[in-house]
């Protein structure tokens, strides 16, 4: 066999979950059912104006139209170490210890081509964002879950893993706040993370998408904050969330300046960085007014407000998400993730992400993103406690 015969990789790839899900929901918009669709994370709102007009006179300079430099112009990661200076008190190199990535999720990806060979163990989360297990499988690496649980406040309890997983581990996801469960981490959590990564010599890779949305007053602590962090690992931010630009494709790696080099260097093989435009828009988000940010907190925390607390008035009890836009929610006893999500897309024309397509600990819960208005979202609620 050889006409069109894929490379091995390709049938490594783990299966797109969600798309299955897609082609659910399609399904019931085209038979013209009033769907609500709280089943992705895509942020709904616009890009702030003074980022979009950035973008139009980065459009406009020539200089940008030609190649950029292959690891990104030094203004965005200087921009980029202002803004973790200032937001997190955490002081970067900004030519040593900053990658410009194509998004969080390019990252998440690359690391792992970088840090694991075949047979090499990674751990992850369970539940946790499918992409981990992307760049874990393309490597023909392994994967060991750490559970996260409930009465654990979604964090790994590092004392449950086997000691010689822990040994063998070369590489460890974590994300906080979380996609799904919107657990939280605390500076202790991280702490905690750093010694067992120096005992066992991990390399820990904190995926900070979320960093942003915090709730209650209460803001993300970044796992560089903490001691000897960058000693051990990196942090990947996006400004998907931040700053509504998930279609921009602009994050950054921040930390190690071995790994941030591993990284730079592997991305010299793929590509010739950003669009000098969108890192002249991205600086301008980084360096720019907040408010912004202040006020898509302040949407996504009222919008929490208002899905949870019409649950609660429906009799059902759950726990308010602290960070993240996602609520996590038990699903009834009786049904599976995926037998709820498809009884509430079919009865109430609701959509939610089962949780199973976040790992086997997600199965007895589903997700719900905080994406639409208020109003939706308490007709969301109310058609799904009809249900129950
Ligand atoms: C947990 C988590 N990490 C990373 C990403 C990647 O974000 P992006 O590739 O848009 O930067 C996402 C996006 O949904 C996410 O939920």
């Amino acid at each position: 066999m050889k006409r069109f015969e894929q490379a091995e990789v390709m049938g490594k790839l783990p299966e797109q979950f969600f798309a299955k899900l897609v082609k659910k929901v399609s399904y019931y918009m085209e038979q013209g059912y009033d769907v609500i669709n709280l089943g992705q994370g895509n942020p709904d709102q616009p890009t702030p104006l003074h980022i979009v007009d950035a973008l139009k006179e980065g459009a406009d300079d020539p200089n940008f139209h030609k190649y950029s430099p292959f690891r990104g112009h030094s203004f965005l990661k200087q921009a980029a170490s202002d803004f973790y200076e200032r937001e997190y008190g955490v002081t970067l190199n900004p030519e040593k210890e900053i990658a410009i990535l194509f998004g969080g999720k390019v990252g998440l990806v690359e690391l792992s081509q970088c840090y694991l060979n075949a047979g090499d163990i990674a751990l992850v989360p369970d539940p946790g964002y499918p992409d981990y297990w992307s760049g874990i499988a393309m490597a023909g690496a392994k994967m060991e879950t750490m559970p996260l649980k409930e009465e654990n406040q979604f964090l790994p309890r590092y004392a449950d893993l086997e000691e010689s997983i822990l040994n063998e581990a070369k590489l460890m996801f974590l994300n906080y706040p979380n996609n799904p469960t919107a657990g939280v981490a605390t500076r202790e959590f991280f702490i905690e993370t750093v010694e067992l990564a120096r005992k066992h010599d991990i390399l820990v890779c904190h995926d900070f998408a979320y960093g942003a949305i915090g709730f209650d007053g209460q803001k993300p602590v970044s796992f560089l904050e903490v001691d000897g962090a960058k000693d051990v690992g990196i942090e990947i931010y996006t400004l998907s969330k931040t700053y509504n630009m998930a279609g921009w494709r602009v994050g950054f790696a921040v930390g190690n300046e071995h790994v941030i080099e591993a990284i730079n260097l592997l991305q010299d093989h793929f590509y010739v960085s950003l669009f000098g435009a969108v890192q002249h828009a991205a600086a301008a988000a980084l360096n720019g007014p907040q408010v912004c940010v202040e006020n898509l907190v302040y949407t996504y925390e009222k919008r929490r407000n208002a899905f949870i607390g019409r649950l609660k008035q429906h009799g059902w009890d759950v726990e308010a998400p602290k960070g993240s836009f996602f609520c996590w929610l038990p699903v009834p006893e009786g049904y599976t993730s995926e037998s709820f999500a498809d009884y509430v897309l079919d009865k109430a024309h609701v959509v939610v992400a089962p949780g199973i397509g976040f790992g086997k600990a997600g199965d007895k819960y589903v997700r719900v993103g905080l994406l639409t208005s208020e109003e939706r979202l308490i007709e969301a609620a109310d058609r799904i406690a009809k249900l129950m």
